[in-house]
Order: C-alpha cells, then structure tokens, then sequence
C-alpha cells in the first residue's frame, strides 16, 4: 500500500518525487492511515458521532464564556460582546468547514499536524505541531487556573479557606503556587492514561452539568433584563493610555492608529479574546483515529458542536449585559455575580458549581488532544519514538499523556491566566490558517482520495477563512505576536537539530 519512495516523497499524483528538498518531503494520507495500524502504535476506536459532539461542546464551553465576558464587555466592546462573539462564531465556522473536510480525509490522531504533513510537507506540519503543543499545553493550563478560581471561591462559601501562597501566583501578589490547578492536571492525567471510555463517559455527564447550567443563565436571567443596559449597544470608542505600545493590538501599531477600546474597533479587538471560548472544536479532529465511522462522523461533530456554542454564547452575552451595566460587571465571575448583584444569591451558586465542574472536562480534553499531537508527532519520530507506544492494557499513548501531563500541572502551578490565553489565541489561528491552505493543496495534489466531506466553494471559501483568521490574529496585542515567534523560533531549532534527521521518512520506503 505504502508508495513512500526512499526519498520520503510520494509517488502519489502530485507531491512528485522531483528534486523536493527533505523538509518540504510529505507523508502520503495512505502512508499515514497505515501507520495507525500498526499494533504497537494504534489506538482503539470507539467513538460515536454523540461522543465527539459531547466531546467538542466539553472542551468548546469554559473560561471564555464563564471568565472572559465578563472583563471583554467592561474593557472592550460593552454590550457588543455579542457581536464579537458572532465574529468570532464567524472565523471558526469557516476554519471548522476546513478541518471537516481534512479530518474526513485524513482520519489519524494529530489534527492540523497529520493534515499539514500530507498536504503541505514535513517542515510546515513540524512547525504546525509545535504551535499546536503550545496551543493545547497552555490552554489546559490556563482553564485549569480558572477552574482552580472558581473552587476557591466555591470552598470560600464553605468556610475553608486556602493560604494565599498556596492559591497561585496574583492570590498571593508575588511567589504563588497554585496548588488546586496542580492537583486538577495531575488527576486528569491518570484518567487519561486509563482509557478513552472512560473519559468519554465522565466527559458527557459533566457537559449536560455544565450546558444545564449555561442554559439556566440564559432562562432565568431573561426574566432580569433592564433595557436600558443596552443603551449605548456599541461604546463610544475611548483612547488608552496603557493600549499603547506593546499591549496595543497589532493592526494598531501597523496602521499607527492611536490606541482605543470600544467602538467597533473594540469589537474586533474583544473577538481576539473571546475566540477562546471557541477553542476546542479543532480538538474533535484530534480524535480521528480514536472514532468508528471518521469519514461520515467528524464533521458532523465538528459543525455540530461549533453550532451549538456559538447560539448559547450570544444568548448568555445578551443577558448578561442586559442584567448588569458593562461597567458594573465582574471580571472573575460575570455571570455567578450578575445574578448576586440583581438580588439572587441561589442562582449564583448554583453557575458557580457548573462552572467548577464544566472547567474540568475542558482542561481534560485539551490535555487528549495535546497528547494526541505529540503522540503523532513521536510516532513520525520528529519526537523521540519513545513517547508513542500505547500502553499494553489500556492502548493509551501513556508515555506522551504522563510526560505532558506532569509539565503542563507544574506550569499551571506557576502562571496567571491572562497573557497565556491571548497566546493560546494566536497559535490556533496560526493553525487554522495553515489548515485551510492544506485544502486548497490537497485537493490540487490529490483530487483522487475519497473525501466524506467537502468544503464547498474551495478555494474562495479556504482562503476568506485564511483572511478571517489573520485578521483575528491581527487584532492581538504586539508582545503576543513576540512572544509567540520566540516559541516558533525555538521550534525550528529543535527541527534542525533533531526532527530532520530522526525523521521516519529518513528510511526505505518511509519505515
Ligand atoms: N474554549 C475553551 C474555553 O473557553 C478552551 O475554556
């Protein structure tokens, strides 16, 4: 089946053997289904449609929705932070219209990794798993810290109390360690380890918790709306003195703009944020392998699971500026404090046990699809090899799941919340990015493989997506765009160093 020649280039209909530098050499989409075969490195596969949808919403809804509004619609768009959150609904169902199509066709564990190295060649794909680590690695952590906030003040109703230095790095206003978000990644590590099953099992009762609660939001606090918080919808736009410089959003500095929040400039700057809460979606194309039918059973828990985020996230927005004055809300837990501060204190317990307990299916199911990407990232040996044998009882990649898992519970022991979570933002849209033009390549140099589901209108589709996504990216503060080209810088040392030449696609016939 393999049709890998020595050189690592495929003699599939177009990614030609010719003179193609080992860096840009591809793995065919046959040479990477086949590989999940093999007994040693293959994973079992046991999910359903309904389990990937549960799986997509588990990740989908968590800190952007429950933390995030809350400080977007004070800082920057007001009751707009509907709007941004269409805009950003917008970005990701184009991106989700694009991995639908790559997950149906290429259904192995790596999402936009496996999918970059079979379309766009092995440097692109090293590059897309590397910001994919940082992606899902930060973001376990920075949901975790989240969580860890909202079980604080859970245990604070309840009369105990943590020692600040033992409730992370701003709770003790200098050397912290946050020892609840620790305790959260090394739990869910183990149930990672055990099994898949479980996981999943755990994951759908925790997500009908968690949407029970998002829709309680919206139904209960309906009943609170006082028009008159809509008014102004969209802010006056309000320079900022401390938006310049490096904190100013990138398109910003570019155009030499003078720094503002609000206005509709506000809107695109708090979509940037709140695409956080979207992130996940592409985390359900991560379990391609682990899914029984992948050609007819990705997209549609994809798309789904997309939809049903993006109408809950308007609705709560709506509400909750309409209960609370954007300026009056609270920025650590918007929706648990607007119905505190209108009078209802049993509401607000109940949101904040859902959010305790929905923050932790995200964080588990960022850890998977982290795991997942190094796993395949190891079994193409651009990582050590080491890390992707599945263990023998519970056919789970143990050793990347463990490796990670310990790494990413220290830094969450360690980091506050706010500046990750905008590098969080970049990287993904990096990868979405990169995704879409995999489309258009794929569908030039393979037009042959069966594809379950098309992206329609390939190419304009894919690349207002790439547009979309840059301009999101665009609309990101200055250091984060630093911050996120030393990761990458680091990424490509590493390639060089170790990757190229470890590389499976180095052997005969790509062994
Ligand atoms: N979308 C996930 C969240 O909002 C990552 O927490």
């Amino acid at each position: 089946m393999s049709e890998q020649k020595p050189d690592g280039g495929s003699a599939g209909r177009g990614t030609r053997a010719r003179a193609r530098p080992d860096y840009l050499r591809t793995k065919s989409v046959e040479q990477s289904i086949q590989d999940t075969e093999e007994p040693e490195h293959a994973l079992t596969r046991s999910l359903s449609a309904l389990d990937l949808t549960v799986f997509g919403v588990g990740v989908i809804i968590g800190t952007g929705i429950f933390v995030l509004t809350g400080s977007v619609a004070k800082e920057q768009a007001g009751p707009a932070t509907a709007l941004a959150f269409v805009v950003a609904g917008i970005v990701c169902a184009l991106a989700a219209l694009c991995y639908a199509e790559f997950a149906s066709t290429v259904p192995v564990a790596g999402s936009a990794y496996t999918f970059s190295y079979a379309s766009l060649g092995e440097l692109p794909a090293w590059i897309i798993g590397w910001d994919l680590v940082l992606e899902f690695a930060l973001g376990t952590a920075v949901v975790a810290v989240g969580w860890s906030g909202y079980m604080r003040s859970l245990m604070d109703n309840a009369g105990w109390h943590l020692p600040a230095a033992l409730s992370g790095p701003e709770a003790a206003h200098g050397f912290g360690f946050d020892l609840l978000a620790f305790l959260l990644v090394l739990a869910l590590t183990v149930i990672l380890v055990v099994g898949m099953k479980l996981s999943a099992r755990v994951t759908s009762v925790v997500v009908a918790v968690k949407v029970t609660v998002v829709l309680l939001v919206i139904i209960a606090g309906a009943f609170f709306i006082k028009p008159g918080n809509y008014d102004p919808f969209i802010p006056e736009p309000k320079g900022t003195v401390e938006g310049s410089g490096l904190t100013a959003p990138m398109i910003q500095l570019m155009f030499g703009y003078e720094p503002t929040t609000f206005g509709v400039q506000g809107i695109f700057a708090a979509a940037a944020v709140v695409f956080f809460a979207f992130i996940g979606f592409d985390i359900v194309a991560t379990a391609a392998e682990e899914t029984r039918n992948p050609q007819r059973d990705m997209p549609r828990g994809i798309l789904g699971s997309l939809l049903i985020c993006t109408l809950l996230y308007v609705a709560v927005s709506i509400v909750v500026t309409g209960m609370r004055k954007y300026t009056e809300l609270s920025i650590d837990a918007p929706l648990a404090d607007a119905f505190k501060e209108t009078g209802h204190p049993f509401y607000a317990g109940l949101i904040s046990f859902g959010a305790a307990v929905g923050l932790t299916t995200v964080c588990m199911i960022l850890l998977l699809g982290q795991s997942r990407v190094f796993f395949a990232m190891s079994r193409d040996g651009l990582l050590p090899r080491v890390f992707s044998k599945v263990h023998p009882r519970f056919a789970t990649p143990y050793r990347s799941t463990v490796l990670l898992g310990v790494i990413i519970a220290i830094v969450a022991g360690f980091t506050s919340i706010s500046e990750l979570a905008a590098l969080v933002n970049i990287g993904t849209l990096f990868a979405f990015v990169v995704v879409a033009l995999g489309v258009i390549i794929l569908r030039r140099t393979r037009p042959d493989l069966p594809r379950a589901f098309r992206t329609p209108w390939v190419p304009v589709l894919p690349l207002v997506s790439v547009a979309a996504s840059l301009w999101l990216m665009l609309n990101l503060p200055a250091e984060t765009w630093l911050r996120f080209g030393v990761w990458m810088a680091i990424g490509f040392v590493v390639y060089f160093l170790y990757g190229r030449r470890h590389s499976r696609m180095n052997l005969p016939a790509g062994r």
